[in-house]
């Protein structure tokens, strides 16, 4: 059997702290593709503002703003996952005048979208009832 090093034994400690630190604190960026599907979902709906360079968990503007309409909540703390997940979206009184966005359904961890007071056109996607969403709940007011 071949000898351990101190040096082996000292990256085996570090890595070991690295481990017991990410279980601590969880994940702290967003999982890719819901940052892609939010690029998407924002060109969609016409929110000009969302920028993808920015983390979208960050809990930064522009995805979340002190205004209570306007806000992107991540869990970064779901058992066995390394990133964190989009929840909840809120874009209250934004004057959106975009499309529903078919782009939900890869948010597979969302549980609330609320796009009252908007000027979203389109129907309901189809994509939505395929959806693994566990539940939903979508706000619209409907002219
Ligand atoms: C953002 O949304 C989360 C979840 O609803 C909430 O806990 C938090 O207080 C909100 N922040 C503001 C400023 O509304
Ligand atoms: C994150 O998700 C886990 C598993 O569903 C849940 O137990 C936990 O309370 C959530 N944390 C937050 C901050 O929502
Ligand atoms: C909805 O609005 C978008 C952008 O203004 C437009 O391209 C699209 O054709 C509209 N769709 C419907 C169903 O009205």
């Amino acid at each position: 059997m071949k000898k351990i090093t101190s040096s082996q034994f000292l990256l085996f400690l570090s890595l070991l702290a690295l481990w017991f630190t990410s279980i601590a604190f969880g994940a702290d960026t967003t999982h890719p593709e819901e940052v892609q599907a939010l690029k998407d979902m924002g060109k969609t709906l016409g929110k000009k503002e969302w920028d993808t360079d920015i983390d979208p968990c960050s809990g930064q503007p522009p995805w979340f703003t002190s205004k209570e309409n306007n806000n992107v909540t991540c869990n970064c703390t779901i058992p066995g996952e390394n990133f964190c997940h989009v929840v909840i979206i809120l874009l209250k009184s934004q004057n959106l005048r975009g499309m529903l966005p078919r782009e939900l359904i890869r948010l597979p961890y969302l549980e609330e979208i609320d796009l009252t007071k908007n000027y979203l056109n389109g129907t309901i996607p189809t994509q939505w009832g395929s959806s693994n969403l566990r539940s939903m709940f979508l706000f619209m007011e409907i002219d």
